[in-house]
């Protein structure tokens, strides 16, 4: 099989990490986590204290001095932001809550779509997100939107949870207020690409839509 990239949207919850990164394992590409690069943006925007949301040019300026770096570990993909590894601190619930503002900042997509372009040019990388077979990589060459109802995904979510502060409906509504968010903000919403195949794998296990994605590849580009 040629080398090629692999796109895997869809909304907050749906199991596409895991997904991602498994099928990377499978096939020998490198794993790229977008969410990731969204959320070590956040962290430090938070540490910086401009979340009351009047601050995109702030914000955008932040952004810019930020330098982030992608590492694969064995427990999965590692990310530094200047020299620092905050992979530990990227996915509590502070961030969670300011994500999806600072996603929405053209300056901040721009510089981010940039990076996420450059890792992907030698081919050979499954990434996910949000806009990644619409925007990021529109030629990508197998694109996936996996989507699970909001439900399965805060049950998927409050199981992963070591803290116990929220409910699982409590868990729902914030996948709900962030899916809303994700979808309507004006640029680069989360919203399936039409050449997408469309798995929902809200009945489905990990391992089955591992394989789903596999077998697609395979069917379109062969199995060597
Ligand atoms: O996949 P995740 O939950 O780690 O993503 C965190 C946030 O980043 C989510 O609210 C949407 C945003 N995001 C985005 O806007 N574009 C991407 N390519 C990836 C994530």
């Amino acid at each position: 099989m040629p080398k090629i990239n692999i796109a895997i949207d869809g909304p907050a919850g749906a199991g596409k990490s895991t997904v991602a990164r498994l099928v990377a394992e499978k096939m020998g590409y490198i794993y790229v986590d977008t969410g990731a690069m969204y959320r070590a943006v956040t962290l430090k925007v938070i540490e910086a204290g401009l979340t009351d949301g009047n601050n995109p040019a702030s914000i955008a300026a932040l952004a810019h001095k930020l330098s982030l770096q992608l590492k694969l570990s064995p427990e999965g993909q590692r990310i530094s932001v200047n020299g620092e590894d905050v992979t530990e601190y990227i996915r509590t619930l502070e961030v969670n809550r300011h994500v999806s503002m600072v996603a929405r900042i053209e300056e901040v997509r721009s510089l981010l779509v940039l990076k996420q372009q450059q890792l992907a040019s030698a081919k050979g990388v499954v990434m996910d997100g949000r806009d990644i077979g619409t925007h990021v990589l529109p030629e990508a060459e197998v694109k996936v939107f996996l989507t699970a109802s909001a439900r399965k995904r805060a049950e998927r979510r409050f199981n992963e949870m070591d803290e116990d502060s929220m409910t699982l409906d409590e868990l729902e509504a914030d996948i709900e207020r962030r899916d809303r968010m994700d979808a309507e903000r004006e640029i680069s919403p989360l919203k399936q690409a039409v050449d997408a195949t469309l798995i929902d794998s809200t009945s489905l296990t990990i391992p089955q839509v591992v394989e789903y994605i596999i077998d697609l590849c395979q069917a379109r580009f062969g199995k060597e």
